[in-house]
This record gives structure tokens, C-alpha cells and sequence, in this order.
């Protein structure tokens, strides 16, 4: 089962599922709501599955602050349902989990046993989801990731935008690793055929950039003539506090950012 599948990471990797010959379901909030218990439980007596990707969440960062209840639902209540599913059949679930559970307070990149400590509403109903799942199975893959990209998301979009815009101001004062939803899609794949050991993974692009200097780079690599002011967090005021420092160690498993970047635009036409 891969919940989530129409979410930005979802659609990169069902295709990628299907092309290994995965026999899966892919589902979303419309056929399967993993907030809605009965159902879940109802669900649960009826399938056989050996496997499941816990993509679904509620993501909008924004938005989880003005909604904390929804944010909840979804995330912890939501993942505590799948979470028991896993537990009833005695199968692994992999939690797509994010950079988020941290403060953002350290100067170098987060190891997957460094204390967590989320600042805003979608962090720590990650975290907690992250909880529901160590406290139900032992069969669990945590994977933490971060500013993940594919399409429609925040690259597709700034090329878009360079389609009618010729200026744009972008925050220079947050730092992370963005990640090719592609990149991560290929290392849960290769979770699964390894049967790599459970735990927590980090698994992000290597190195670092603000969102200023990735817009920049998204620019030069499509020779996109848009100026790119960089602009304080503070200039910028939204109703979630961001990590300011939030890269993860994740020991090179995937390619350097702008690497990954580079070969993404270079696919598009
Ligand atoms: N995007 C990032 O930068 C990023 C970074 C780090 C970690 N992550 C994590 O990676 C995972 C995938 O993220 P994403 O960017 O692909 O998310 P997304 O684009 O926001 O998609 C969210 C997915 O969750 C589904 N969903 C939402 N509420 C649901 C519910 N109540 N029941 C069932 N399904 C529900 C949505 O289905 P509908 O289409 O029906 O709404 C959609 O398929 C998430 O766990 C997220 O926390 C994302």
C-alpha cells in the first residue's frame, strides 16, 4: 500500500514501483482517509499486504499553524491508524518524515541520533507521527527528507514564473538541502529490495544552499533572465516559523544538490 500516491514524492514513485514490477495500492484522501478510523479498521480486516509507504500528510506548513487540529489528524492520528495496520499484519512500513522535527539551531548538518526539537505546528505532528510508528512496530524505516522538488513543485514553478516575471525576492537567510523527489523515490526502492535495516534514515541531496542561491541556480541552468533579490526571513513574515539551518547528514547517500538539480531541468524540455 502507498498512501500519499497523488502528493508530490507519490507521483514520482508509483511510476517507479510499477517499471520494478511492484504489485501496489496506490491511494489518497478521496479512496482511503487514514483519519477515518472505521474505515481503516474495516480496510484493514479485508486486505493482505506485506508492505506499506506512508506517504500521506498534511503538508502545508502555513497552514498547519492555522490548523492545528487538521495537521493532527492527518499526522499523528492519521499515521497511528496505518501505524496499527502495519502492527496487525506484521509488515515493515516505511514514514516519510521531514528535516522539520529539528530546531534548526545547529551549524552542522543533523545526524539521525541528534535530539529533535521541532519549532512549528508541521514538525511536531511529524515528530509525533514518527513516534506513533517506533511505539507500534519494529518493522519501521523513518525516512527524514527535505525541500523535495519533482513535478509541480517549487523548481517547476519558479520556471513558470520566469515565463511572465522578470524579478523575484527570495529568502537568503534559510539554509537546507533541497532533494529531487526522483533521488528519494530511488532509495526507497532499493530500501525495500535490500531489506536494509530498520531505523532511522536521513536521506537527503549532499551539501547545502539558501532558497535565494537555488532559485538563482534554477535560472542560470535554464539561462531564465529573472533577477533574484535575496531578502532577510524577517522581510518575508509567514505564519510558521522555518528551521534556519536545516541540512541533514545524510552520508552521501544521494548526488550533491546541484547535480541533481542540473540533470532534473536538463530532463525537461
Ligand atoms: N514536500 C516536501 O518538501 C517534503 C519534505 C520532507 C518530507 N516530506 C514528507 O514526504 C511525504 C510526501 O510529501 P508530499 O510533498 O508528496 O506531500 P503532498 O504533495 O502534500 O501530498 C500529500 C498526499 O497526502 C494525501 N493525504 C492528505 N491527507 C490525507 C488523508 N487524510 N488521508 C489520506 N491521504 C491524505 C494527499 O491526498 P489527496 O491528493 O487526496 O489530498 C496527497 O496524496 C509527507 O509525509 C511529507 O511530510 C515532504
Amino acid at each position: 500500500m502507498v498512501t500519499g500516491s497523488t502528493g508530490l514524492l507519490g507521483k514520482s514513485l508509483c511510476p517507479m514501483l510499477e517499471k520494478e514490477g511492484f504489485q501496489f495500492w496506490p491511494c489518497n484522501s478521496k479512496i482511503f482517509d487514514v483519519t477515518n478510523t472505521k474505515m481503516v479498521n474495516e480496510i484493514m480486516d479485508k486486505i493482505s499486504l506485506d508492505f506499506i509507504i506512508h506517504l500521506a500528510a498534511f503538508t502545508n506548513i502555513d497552514l498547519a499553524e492555522d490548523d492545528p487540529e487538521h495537521a493532527y489528524d492527518v499526522n499523528v492520528a492519521g499515521t497511528r491508524n496505518i501505524a496499527k495496520i502495519a502492527k496487525k499484519h506484521d509488515i515493515p512500513i516505511l514514514y516519510v518524515s521531514t528535516d522539520n522535527v529539528f530546531d534548526g539551531k545547529s551549524d552542522k548538518p543533523y545526524k539521525t541520533t541528534d535530539a529533535t526539537n521541532p519549532i512549528n505546528v508541521y514538525g511536531k505532528t511529524k515528530l509525533q507521527g514518527e513516534r506513533e510508528i517506533i511505539k507500534a512496530t519494529k518493522k519501521f524505516y523513518i525516512l527524514r527528507t527535505s525541500w523535495l522538488y519533482g513535478a509541480g513543485g517549487y523548481v517547476d514553478a519558479m520556471l513558470t514564473f520566469s515565463n511572465f516575471r522578470k524579478e523575484i525576492s527570495v529568502v537568503n537567510d534559510q539554509i537546507g538541502c533541497p532533494t529531487c523527489a526522483d533521488d528519494v523515490s530511488r532509495k526507497i526502492i532499493e530500501i525495500i529490495k535490500n531489506a536494509s535495516p530498520y531505523g532511522i534514515y536521513h536521506v537527503s541531496s549532499s551539501g547545502s544552499v539558501s532558497w535565494a542561491d537555488f532559485t538563482k541556480k534554477i535560472f542560470e541552468i535554464k539561462k531564465r533572465n529573472v533577477s533574484v533579490t535575496p531578502i532577510d526571513k524577517s522581510d518575508f513574515p509567514r505564519p510558521a516559523l522555518r528551521p534556519k539551518y536545516c541540512v541533514l547528514d545524510s552520508g552521501d547517500v544521494l548526488p550533491d544538490w546541484e547535480s541533481s538539480l542540473e540533470k532534473y531541468l536538463t530532463a525537461k524540455k
